[in-house]
């Protein structure tokens, strides 16, 4: 089947048309689109209408599915959705203090998801069912561009150096509602490279993000200004974009050269509603 790639920023990002997501579509078809994603690390899938079970099955063809075991934000009986909302059960707003709006907050710092798993996640998928008006855009941004685009000086720094991912970390300064004593020690911290390797591109990638609590070896006073200074630098306008939903959009990225963060909104007054798909990694991070 054919279908239309245009680049949506210089570094980052290309939307697709052309293929419904509803029909059937051939391995061929499927092994192109995820060379297009490959090589443009975020695709943007517009006006897709499909249901929670179409999403599941259109995600199985890139990888195994990752479960969600924290029940905040796991739909009800499809452990393979994570719900990023605004909305409670009875469509009520949730108030700001709530667990699950806790969890939207964490999203909006810059990150990859699953860094704090020792086989962290391959590839998320988003699918917007309730977008606000204005606010709530998700901007991504190339860790491998980025990575590339460093001074030599810097890289010589970095090559080598080991990260300290931790979900108790990201968390911390958020509210400590969200985890008690027994959920941080279900996450115990992981190691994983400052510089990785993808495994299918073989591209060099920056790996840092809200979850990186330090870097083994070093000082805290060192560590930081060096993590949050990376982040910084690849985040900006060269390797990033902001994509704003409508309903129906499907993003699509990848977790190993991506970074990435969600926007503020008026949720006191606008409803938010987005279904993510978790494609588990099927190697450690090198
Ligand atoms: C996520 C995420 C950001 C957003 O679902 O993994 O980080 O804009 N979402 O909701
Ligand atoms: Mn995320």
């Amino acid at each position: 089947m054919e279908f239309a790639v245009r680049k949506l920023a210089p570094n980052i990002g290309a939307e697709v048309t052309g293929l419904d997501l509803s029909q059937p579509f051939d391995d061929p078809t499927m092994a192109r689109l995820r060379q297009v994603w490959l090589e443009h690390v975020v695709v943007v899938l517009p006006g897709q209408e499909i249901d929670d079970d179409q999403q599941i099955a259109f995600s199985r063809r890139i990888g195994e599915l990752e479960l969600i075991n924290m029940s905040e934000v796991q739909l009800d009986g499809k452990p393979e959705i994570y719900c990023t909302t605004n909305i409670g059960d009875n469509g009520e707003l949730l108030p700001k203090d709530h667990p699950v709006m806790q969890f939207n907050k964490g999203n909006m710092k810059w990150h990859s998801d699953s860094s704090f798993k020792t086989i962290p996640a391959m590839a998320s998928l988003l699918r917007a069912i309730e977008v606000p008006p204005v606010g709530a855009d998700t901007c991504f941004a190339n860790m491998a561009a980025a990575y590339e685009a460093v001074s030599e000086e810097m890289k010589a720094r970095i090559d080598g150096l080991v990260g300290i991912h931790s979900f108790h970390y990201s968390r911390r300064d958020i509210d400590n509602v969200v985890m008690d004593q027994d959920e941080v020690d279900l996450i115990p911290p992981v190691e994983h490279p400052v510089v990785r390797t993808h495994p299918e591109t073989g591209l060099k990638a920056l790996y840092v993000g809200a979850h990186t609590a330090g870097i083994v070896g070093m000082s805290d006073a060192e560590a930081r200004p060096l993590i949050d200074g990376l982040i910084e630098f690849a985040t900006g306008p060269d390797f990033s974009f902001t994509h704003k939903w409508h309903v129906g959009d499907i993003v699509w990225w990848d977790n190993r050269a991506a970074v990435h963060r969600g926007t503020e909104y008026e949720i006191n007054t606008y409803r938010r509603r987005l279904h993510r798909t978790t494609v588990a990694g099927f190697c450690p991070v090198v």
